[in-house]
């Protein structure tokens, strides 16, 4: 069991708190907003509901096991005092990062590994010179206690032991780690998601379809196969030399690497942020995030369960 610190409450502290105090290890959690670290407390007991419900959650696991195994703090200082991971999880902001890295390295364990959640960033020139040893970016998906895929990578100083420690302890959790070579921005899902992200994107701002007609797009015509072939297993299936005429014969260039998307810009000026503000490119019918987080977690164990009973016939487990 570890010490584990949290840093940051949002979409993915909160869920990252649950996931490592499921995993056996006390946690400490903190938010510079307080509001957010008051409303991790309500997300985190939902989810642990739904996970216990669908027997995905130790034993007698109750809100009240929970609220002994995650600790909420409101200063950095106490949050981190002790831990062995601090697992940071804040706004994606490099400004942001480099300022808390600073604030860290004041009050953290010398020996703390620095674990960043960061999706795209490179972390390691923002991290002070006596930390660079012990840092990495351990890069989990949404919701970390259903998707077990984690990114892991070191920088360019970082102690291999420190990549093996974190590795062996989110592998311990019955995760997917995937230590990679070395760091790329967005790491691979997040790449492939960027890629899907641009398409669709340029669908919407060219008008070509609507949200619901390009998400049925993807859920009747390309989700299917993704679980049980992924992409290059799929390719086998197709066949490649069609492959290599898709390539040969294409009819468009992907759409470029934009900085702005008119419809996205549209719908944030209007408030529509997500489901934590009840719409984004949907209308989520006034239902508060728990509720929603909640119809999401289900079918998501459901669909989970079901394809670990159908097996796959690709990637890393096809080893084990
Ligand atoms: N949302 C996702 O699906 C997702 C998935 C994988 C990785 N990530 C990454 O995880 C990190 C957090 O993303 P999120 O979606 O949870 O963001 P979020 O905006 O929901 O939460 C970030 C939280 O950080 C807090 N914060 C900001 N500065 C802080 C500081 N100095 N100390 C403590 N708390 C601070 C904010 O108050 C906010 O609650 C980002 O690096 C993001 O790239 C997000």
């Amino acid at each position: 069991m570890a010490r584990v610190a949290v840093l940051g409450a949002g979409t993915m502290g909160h869920a990252l708190a649950l996931v490592f105090a499921l995993g056996g290890h006390s946690v400490r959690l903190t938010d510079s907003n307080p509001a957010t670290l008051a409303r991790a407390k309500g997300l985190m007991e939902t989810a642990l509901a739904t996970l216990a419900e669908a027997g995905e959650a130790p034993d007698g696991w109750t809100a009240a096991h929970l609220a002994q195994a995650v600790t909420r703090h409101d200063s950095l200082a106490e949050c981190v005092d002790g831990a062995e991971i601090i697992v940071e999880a804040i706004v994606e902001d490099p400004d942001a990062k480099r300022a808390l890295y600073a604030a860290l390295d004041a009050v953290a364990p010398p020996e703390a590994i620095i674990a960043s959640n960061t999706s795209y960033l490179d972390i390691f020139p923002l991290m002070p010179a006596a930390r660079q040893r012990r840092t990495l970016i351990a890069h989990w998906y949404t919701p970390p206690y259903l998707v077990d895929l984690v990114d892991i990578v070191g920088g360019p100083q970082t102690d291999p032991a420190a990549v093996e420690t974190v590795r062996a302890t989110v592998a311990a959790m019955g995760k997917q780690p995937i230590v990679m070579r070395k760091f790329v921005p967005g790491y691979i899902a997040n790449r492939i998601q960027s890629a899907i992200g641009l398409e669709v994107q340029q669908l919407l701002d060219d008008g070509v379809a609507t949200a619901e007609e390009i998400d049925a797009a993807i859920i009747h015509g390309i989700a299917l196969r993704l679980p049980i072939l992924g992409v290059l297993a799929k390719a086998d299936f197709t066949g490649l030399p069609m492959m290599q005429l898709a390539l040969a014969n294409r009819m468009y260039t992907p759409p470029p690497v934009r900085g702005a998307s008119g419809s996205l810009d549209a719908l944030v000026a209007r408030g529509r942020t997500g489901v934590m503000a009840g719409a984004g490119f949907y209308d989520w019918g006034g239902k508060d995030p728990e509720t929603l987080f909640e119809e999401r977690d289900r079918r998501l164990l459901a669909l989970r369960r079901a394809l670990r009973e159908i097996g796959t016939m690709a990637g890393l487990e096809r080893d084990a």
